[in-house]
């Protein structure tokens, strides 16, 4: 890579002052080249009917009396997921969006039918959180519905049916049967999924007969959301399933979609997933090589899409992704009920840095789930709550919503394993609108830290200051015994010298600089 003149000076002046070593590790930030904005909804989440995400997590009733709650919504989860600044909330599914009749979960709820929740443990639920108590959970969080709507097996009706219940304004049967429910105005929810899994849990369907039965369902979705628009999302391939995205996306006038959604599990093995804490280095690897496939998977999904749609109308909808492991000792297989520890810290830092780095193309994602299933950012036991460190990186990336994104290049060591080897690093930037620079950079390596020379071009720098996420142990977590193991501390392990920052990050650690 080409140096220049002040880069040369200043890269030997650190290394003469510090004695670092900066020979493999080095980025450039453009900062006057920024062109797409990081849309806030990649930082978007997931709340399915599953385990104890919506009743034990999100939801305990409005009659409890040990758990502080408004209207039924625990109160420090509405706190915790408030300084998160929750951008969108997808739900109620999931495979179970497909089995779910939303008249079931409205109007008095000792009228409720109920629903045996087929795909998650078998457990009968009462209906008692439904579509007013999730919108109202929505306004309280300050964060964008998006609603799976039921394809695989409901009925168009129903699901025209359900916009009209929640987005329609005037006299129409289910405008007025929302007012009989208390709620006068409607919603005006944006983001709606036509079907989840389309090919699997959604009624095993082929992209072309997916494609049809999209089109049909679309052509009945009337838009009274006004100058908002509705936002439709086609149900998407699995990871590396290019042909369903390439049969959608030709199948699928663009006037009918303006999201086609992408699912990617970070799993070593969907028959020997491997424990959520006790896990090896191998494991761990093995995680990282597929968390990090991400990159491949949104360049080429972006690459099809490029084909049909040149001018980017169409988003990609990383509606489904993050970490999943064997289910902690002891508890119901079907809940999927996972701990996170430090490896899922540097899962969501270098995925975030995917996702901001292809903003052009990526304008929403969803991690799975919000709380206490698989990649959660919130656990909770009865009236104890902690946050995990998948928690703390979306909280210390937050810097990145709706900010400019600012081209970066790399050139990284590798963090090896045995003969493999992986690029221990991972980084994006971004400006927000005061003109602040912020730089995510994180550091897989399980063993050694890595100091990398970050030259800013284009953007003078007076004051840094940084945060860190870091810990002994990879394998560490919070607990609800000790809730605050792993906590972001104040960073101060960087140099500047000439607009050029060293910055030493130690192994497994995720950094956010914040640059004036
Ligand atoms: O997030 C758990 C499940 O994973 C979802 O219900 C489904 O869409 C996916 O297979």
């Amino acid at each position: 890579m080409h140096m220049n003149n002040r880069s040369i000076f200043s890269t030997a002046l650190l290394i003469f002052t510090f004695g670092i070593s900066l020979a493999q590790n080095r980025v450039v930030i453009n900062a006057d080249l920024g062109r797409d904005t990081i849309s806030r909804h990649i930082y978007g989440h997931f709340s399915e009917h599953l385990g104890r995400c919506i009743y034990g997590g999100f939801y305990v009733g409005e009659n409890n009396t040990k758990i502080p709650h408004q209207k039924g919504v625990r109160k420090d989860v509405l706190t915790a997921l408030k300084e998160l600044k929750v951008p969108n909330l997808r739900w109620p599914g999931g495979c179970f969006a497909d089995t779910y009749h939303w008249k079931d979960g409205i109007g008095p709820k000792a009228d409720r039918a109920t629903i045996v929740n087929t795909w998650w443990g078998g457990v009968t639920e009462d209906n008692s959180f439904g579509t007013n108590e999730f919108l109202d959970m929505c306004e309280m969080l300050e964060a964008e519905p998006y609603l799976s709507a039921n394809v695989g097996s409901g009925t168009v009706q129903e699901m025209a049916e359900w916009i009209q219940y929640v987005n329609h304004d005037g006299v129409s049967p289910m405008a007025d049967l929302r007012r009989e429910n208390g709620r006068e105005k409607p919603w005006s929810v944006k983001y709606w999924g036509v079907g989840n899994e389309a090919w699997g849990c959604g009624g095993n369907m082929t992209p072309e007969y997916y494609s049809d039965i999209y089109r049909q369902y679309v052509t009945f979705m009337a838009d009274w959301t006004k100058s908002r628009g509705m936002y439709r999302i086609a149900s998407g391939a699995s990871s590396d399933d290019y042909n369903w995205t390439e049969v959608l996306m030709k199948n699928i006038p663009l006037k009918m979609l303006e999201g086609v959604a992408l699912h990617h599990y970070s799993v070593i093995d969907w028959s020997a997933k491997g424990p959520a804490t006790a896990f090896s280095e191998k494991q761990y690897f093995e995680i990282m090589d597929r968390a990090l496939e991400m990159e491949e998977l949104v360049t080429r999904h972006t690459n099809i899409m490029d084909k049909y749609d040149p001018h980017k109308r169409v988003d990609l909808v990383v509606d489904e992704w993050g970490g999943w492991y064997d289910v902690e000792p002891g508890t119901n297989p079907g809940f999927l009920y996972q701990q996170n520890t430090m490896r899922d810290a540097m899962l969501a830092g270098t995925t975030l840095n995917i996702f901001n780095n292809h903003c052009d193309r990526v304008k929403m994602a969803n991690l799975a789930q919000a709380i206490n299933v698989l990649q959660a950012v919130i656990l909770t036991d009865e009236e104890k709550m902690i946050l995990t460190p998948t928690y703390h990186v979306m909280k210390m990336y937050n810097v990145h919503h709706d900010a400019l994104m600012l081209p970066v290049s790399l050139e990284t060591d590798d963090y090896r394993f045995g003969d493999n080897n992986l690029p221990a690093l991972s980084v994006s930037a971004s400006s927000d609108n005061m003109g602040v620079m912020h730089i995510s950079l994180v550091n897989i390596d399980a063993h050694q830290s890595k100091t990398v020379s970050v030259d800013i071009r284009g953007h003078n720098i007076n004051r840094e200051t940084g945060q860190i996420l870091k810990s002994d142990k990879l394998q560490d977590h919070n607990t609800f015994e000790n809730p605050d193991l792993i906590n972001p501390q104040d960073f101060k392990g960087f140099k500047m010298m000439e607009n050029v920052l060293a910055v030493t990050l130690p192994p497994f650690s995720v950094v956010v600089l914040e640059c004036n």
